[in-house]
């Protein structure tokens, strides 16, 4: 019989040999991140209270904020991971076009993907996938879409209308379903009623309710795990309610016959690409989860801007009656689309105050030098778009005001503008989204003036996965 002192000994040269081969193994990570600027970190003990003291969703809102002005990166300690935050618009651009800051770090990307999709995925397993994605947002197709976003733009606007002069109503309800709606029909072949349904509420909630994996995986749990021990909260039950659409949608697929477009439900079920089944469920929600939020959320903020700002709202409709004085061709066309120049300042420069990606992170695939800075393998680094969106050094001392007319100037630091990310891995349907907008709000700015008795400076925003108001997004309309 073994004796329990020796079972005891076993275990201990075990933990010893595992910590000092895990310590071997990280120690460039350790002699290169000391040399780095920034704050000494959090102690063991501030680590578990930043986990467990503050709000979910405040954790990327709160690490962001550890930025020092002065040092163009900042490095954090939370427990064993170590974190390089930056907003410096060189070092950001630097790592969106070097090879080693390709990847993601699968320790934030696994809170809201399961590995098998676009947003998580990493090095040659990404680029397939992207490379074949990529045949859904060809020019062409965009072209093709116009149609339904103009066609789902009306039917929601119709809807819409029943709040004329009935005082102020959440814009998301509407939005959220042109969104689903336009999705769903453009790359999913797939139609539905999304009104106050079960479905619509899954995607709402979908960004906030994953903030509820982040303690856990950052103490490196496994979603395995989660799902068993069932600590996922709401979130295991949004996911079945995805799960099923997804079920509907690529059996209503399997059952057309026409599947001659390179839409991305056909592409994903296209045998010659050989996807697994998880890949293909991850995909098709992922996508529709990034489409949703970012897309709903920017229409929904820059009409509160016009309903803040009356002057820039009137300058958009003249815009809009001017070009239109002049069209003769009833459809949509990317070419007409581009004549809307100051409706697309305004689009931007919300975009800039409130991008729907406040942050972006990457994972160094080795130790990496940017600008001056060598990066560690190892560390995760934080981008914060929206700290770079909002720093005076690129955008004067009026920054932090609503002011469209800078983006129809030549603009001195135009690399600090990176709303849909930058380099390889920019956002794949950052075209698709500003056609979507732009033909949303023309449809809805021909037919209604709108008002929004929230002040600028009152907004509140929570900067998580995705960017939102605190109190929502609240209009008046008057017919025009
Ligand atoms: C206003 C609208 C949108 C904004 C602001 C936005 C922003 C972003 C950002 C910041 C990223 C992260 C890129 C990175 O980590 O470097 C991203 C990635 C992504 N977006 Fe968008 N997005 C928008 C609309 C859309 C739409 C409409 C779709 C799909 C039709 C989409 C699909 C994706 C996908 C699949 C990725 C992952 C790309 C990859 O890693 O290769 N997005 N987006």
């Amino acid at each position: 019989m073994i004796g329990i002192e020796v079972l005891l000994l076993f275990g201990v040269v075990t933990l010893l040999t595992y910590c000092i081969k895990y310590f071997w193994n990280r120690r460039r990570l350790y002699e290169l991140a000391r040399n780095l600027p920034g704050h000494d970190g959090l102690s063991f003990i501030d680590s578990i209270k930043f986990l467990t003291q503050i709000s979910k969703k405040d954790y990327i809102s709160k690490l962001l904020n550890f930025i020092k002005d002065e040092a163009p990166l900042t490095k954090v300690w939370l427990f064993n991971h170590c974190f390089i935050i930056t907003k410096d618009a060189r070092i950001i651009n630097k790592i969106f076009y070097t090879p080693e800051t390709y990847n993601k770090p699968s320790l934030l990307y696994r809170i809201f993907s399961k590995n098998h999709a676009l947003p998580s995925l990493n090095g040659n397993e990404h680029k397939r996938h992207r490379k074949i994605i990529n045949k859904a947002f060809t020019t062409k197709i965009l072209q093709q879409l116009l149609n339904t976003f103009d066609e789902k733009s009306k039917k929601i606007i119709l809807k819409i209308d029943e709040n004329v002069d009935s005082g102020e109503f959440e814009l998301m309800d509407y939005v959220g379903v042109y969104s689903l709606e336009s999705f769903g029909k453009s790359n999913l072949s797939y139609e539905t009623d999304y009104f106050h349904s079960e479905l619509f509420d899954a995607f709402y909630k979908y960004m906030e309710s994953s903030m509820d994996f982040m303690p856990y995986l950052v103490v490196g749990l496994s979603h395995k795990l989660l799902d068993f021990l069932n600590l996922g909260g709401e979130h295991g039950k949004i996911m079945r309610s995805i799960q099923k659409y997804m079920d509907d949608v690529i059996k209503s697929n399997k059952a057309q016959d026409d599947k001659s477009e390179n839409s991305l439900i056909n592409l994903m079920l296209d045998p010659k690409f050989e996807f697994t089944k998880e890949e293909i469920d991850d995909e098709l929600a992922m996508t529709t989860i990034a489409s949703f939020d970012t897309t709903s959320r920017t229409i929904s903020t820059i009409l509160m801007m016009l309903g803040i700002h009356h002057n820039v709202q009137q300058k958009v409709m003249t815009e809009i009656d001017e070009v239109y004085s002049t069209q003769t061709q009833p459809d949509f066309s990317l070419d007409f689309l581009q004549k809307f120049t100051y409706l697309e300042s305004v689009i931007k420069e919300s975009m800039r105050l409130f991008p729907e990606g406040p942050f972006i992170a990457r994972e160094p695939s080795d130790d990496v030098d940017i600008n001056g800075y060598l990066i560690p393998k190892g560390a995760v680094i934080l981008i914060s778009i929206f700290g770079m969106h909002r720093d005076e050094k690129y955008w004067g001392s009026d920054a932090h005001l609503f002011k469209p007319e800078r983006f129809l100037e030549d603009l001195k630091f135009s690399f600090a503008f990176a709303p849909f990310s930058g380099g390889k891995r920019i956002c794949i349907g950052y075209r698709y989204a500003m056609n979507s907008m732009k033909i949303f709000l023309i449809n809805f700015l021909r037919n209604y003036k709108v008002d929004c008795s929230t002040k600028f400076e009152e907004i509140e925003t929570e900067v998580s996965l995705a960017l939102s108001f605190v109190n929502g997004y609240k209009v008046s309309l008057e017919r025009r």
